[in-house]
């Protein structure tokens, strides 16, 4: 059966560890699948890993929604989220809706994530629960935030600063998000909201006290040319794929591959 948001409140509930991956493409997304990842995010990192872009900044919906499509085609259990990108959802709750909408419409995914949780965030989130778009909210580290941030640094350093993001993730509750992506924040501080809030936490660089934990698919494959310093390599495909790109090379030039016709 597949997973549902309600599902994942209830694993909440009961202290059962959710696990997510990023994916962006139908090969990727049907391995992650199958092999039992409750919750496949295809999130605006594409931009970064799968396109070249500097930041997540220049990610469009288009761009959203092709990947999100593919990446349908190829998961059958997981709930998939997809990411509302930079400027698609910002200006209005109405330019949210029409975003999200787009996304839920066209790809078959079954729920959108924003990154933010002020108080026109939480007005926008609240509109789009009230129309039936389940939403996942992002705070802390909000890698469309980077040029205000002055860079991908761990947020939450001050109390002043811990408070807002707290209160960011009670607002986010209200306003009816179905679980919450807490990004590169202290320890203490994700405890202290996984403990706040009755929706899951799931945690990249917010260590190990969240409901849950999300890595982008890349780094947890070794294949990235650079990763943050919370992420964790589970192999090393970088490496694979040069040795097999350089063996095939050679057999060619050798004229090893493919095999002369047996006589
Ligand atoms: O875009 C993304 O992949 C994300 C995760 C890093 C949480 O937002």
């Amino acid at each position: 059966m597949a997973i549902t948001t309600r599902q994942l409140i209830q694993w909440k509930q009961k202290g059962r560890p959710i696990v997510a991956l990023t994916a962006y493409d139908y090969t990727i997304a049907q391995i992650v699948d199958n092999a039992g990842v409750d919750l496949i995010l295809v999130g605006d990192s594409l931009g970064m890993v799968t396109l070249g872009y500097e930041t997540t900044l220049p990610v469009t919906l288009e761009e959203m929604i092709h990947h999100a499509k593919a990446v349908r085609r190829g998961v059958k259990q997981a709930l998939i989220v997809v990411d509302l990108p930079f400027l698609t959802y910002q200006e209005s709750p109405q330019q949210a809706i029409h975003s999200a909408g787009r996304i839920l419409k066209e790809t078959g995914a079954q729920a959108v994530k924003l990154e933010g949780g002020n108080e026109a965030i939480a007005k926008t989130v609240d509109k789009l629960t009230s129309v039936g778009i389940p939403v996942m909210g992002h705070i802390g580290l909000t890698p469309q935030s980077v040029h205000q941030f002055g860079g991908y640094r761990r947020q939450g350093k001050t109390p002043d600063a811990s408070a807002r993001i707290l209160a960011e993730a009670v607002a986010l509750e209200q306003a009816g998000a179905f679980a919450i992506i807490l990004e590169h924040i202290g320890v203490d501080l994700a405890k202290e909201i996984t403990e706040k809030v009755s929706i899951p936490t799931i945690g990249i660089g917010a260590g190990v006290y969240c409901d849950g934990q999300v890595l982008v698919i890349n780094d947890v494959l070794g294949i990235s040319d650079r990763q943050p310093p919370f992420a964790k390599s589970y192999a090393n495909l970088r490496e694979n794929i040069t040795q097999a790109v350089k063996e095939y090379s050679l057999e060619v030039k050798e004229r090893k591959f493919p095999q002369p016709p047996s006589l």
